[in-house]
């Protein structure tokens, strides 16, 4: 992402029409290019997010040793190494923004005799990272991170790794994801139980690529559970992945043609893996008119196209259940809710305040400096709407280097008066660069 703060102010805007497509699923393209490098022969990529977070994790996936290019057509080809077959990187491997690359990754490093040093950005420095240093350390690997277990940091993998049983203490598909791929090189079974379920594209292409993994939905001491076992000393088969449609970039896109009158959209493709659904449930349940049109299944994923039309929307208490279905689409959800009739109260949502920016503090402020009534809880916040009436605007709102935080107060600036200035929209090309293109595109 640019050095240089980009600010922007984003105004009221006619309706939204037409039809789009959003770029690829962020998290399906960072596991087809790990697993493209962890397995023998050719993987070809389609609809690839080219977005920066992605980008670093083929610039590592390089560095240790795979052949990553991108042909004129945009289709992507990886030739792989097979698993076990990484290189130590000759330097640190640059992770940017991004969480998910640097998660996933410490896992893959941490079956490989290698050692590897993480860095980041000021945001990425800031999280958590001891939730998979305490696992992979159990397998043993060997981590120097910075005060506090987060990055700077360095690891040695361990090769022969050692199988864990972990039950996952926070719910989280980046440290499931991160002990499966350690697993894929480890002797033995390795199991990860997860006593709420999470985004399970780890499972769907492991077992695509090859991988023997097994699924078991069991009852356990606090409910149900689903408990996952990878085989160890895998050979992953090269694939060719067709990537669909972000819901989570959809999402911007999806509200903003809720709360735009006029508006009458249909955004095709989007994937609708039910771990990543739960917005379309919510906004539902609020009254948003979201169609799901030709479901159909892209790359062993459920995809549909969606027309989304201006709808008035009424506060709800939302599920808590349903958090980690929709666990980056709150800041979007808190604006859809900022013009509302009456009350939306969210709880559970402890995870928000360690993703790219504390996501319940952030929006508070910026969504309170537009003309929002919002009180911060612990765990959630209780957003009183406007009924309609658009919010004053203002700004500059502080991003705290958060593409979703970017995004989020892009789309409030279009049901605003005065129009909301943003402080910085740089990060926004870790997910999503065509954002803005598309937006003034269908918001005209
Ligand atoms: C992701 C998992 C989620 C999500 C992130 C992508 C993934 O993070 O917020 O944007 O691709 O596995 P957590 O595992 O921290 O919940």
């Amino acid at each position: 992402m640019s050095e240089t703060p980009t600010p922007r102010r984003f105004t009221a805007s006619g309706p939204l029409r037409g039809t789009m497509r959003v770029p690829g699923d962020k998290s399906i393209s960072h596991r087809s290019l790990m697993l493209g490098a962890l397995a023998i022969g050719k993987t070809t990529i389609t609809g690839l997010l080219e977005g920066e977070d992605v980008l670093a994790t083929a610039a590592a996936m390089r560095a240790m040793g795979a052949t990553i290019e991108r042909g004129d057509d945009g289709t992507w080809t990886v030739h792989g190494v097979g698993v076990g077959g990484l290189l130590q990187p000759a330097q640190a491997l640059d992770m940017g923004n991004s969480g998910t690359s640097t998660r996933l990754l410490m896992g893959v490093v941490a079956s490989h005799g290698i050692t590897a040093s993480f860095t980041g950005d000021a945001s990425l420095s800031a999280r958590p990272m001891g939730r998979v240093i305490e696992p992979l350390s159990q397998m043993g690997a060997q981590f120097t991170p910075s005060p506090g277990g987060t990055l700077p940091l360095m690891m040695r993998g361990c090769l022969p790794a050692v199988p864990i049983t972990c039950r996952l203490p926070v719910a989280s598909a980046q440290v499931k994801s991160a002990i499966l791929l350690a697993g894929l090189n480890t002797p033995g079974i390795t199991t990860v139980i997860e006593p709420v379920a999470t985004r399970d594209h780890s499972e769907r292409m492991l077992k695509g690529f090859g991988a023997r993994l097994e699924v078991e939905e069991a009852e356990g001491a606090d409910g149900p559970e689903r408990i996952i076992r990878i085989h160890g000393d895998a050979d992953l088969v090269a694939q060719d992945i067709v990537v669909p449609g972000d819901p989570s970039s959809a999402a911007f896109f999806i509200v903003a043609a809720l709360i735009v009158p006029g508006s009458d959209l249909r955004i095709e493709n989007v994937g609708l893996n039910p771990t990543r659904a739960g917005l379309i449930d919510v906004l539902r349940e609020m009254g948003g008119q979201i169609d799901l049109l030709n479901p159909r299944e892209v790359g062993g994923e459920p995809v549909a196209d969606l027309r989304v039309r201006h709808s008035q929307l009424h506060g709800i208490t939302v599920d808590p259940a349903l958090a980690p279905s929709m666990i980056d689409e709150f800041p979007v959800l808190f604006v859809a809710a900022s013009v509302a009739t009456g009350q939306t109260v969210t709880s559970g949502l402890d995870e928000l305040r360690v993703k790219e920016s504390d996501r319940l503090s952030v929006m508070a402020t910026a969504l309170r400096a537009i003309g929002a009534s919002v009180e911060e809880r612990e765990d959630g916040l209780v957003i009183t709407g406007t009924g309609g009436t658009p919010l004053a605007g203002g700004g500059p709102v502080t991003t705290h280097l958060d593409h979703r935080i970017a995004m989020s107060m892009a789309i409030a600036g279009l049901a605003s008066t005065n129009g909301v200035s943003v402080d910085d929209t740089a990060p926004i090309a870790t997910s999503f660069p065509t954002f803005e293109k598309m937006l003034l595109e269908r918001a005209s």
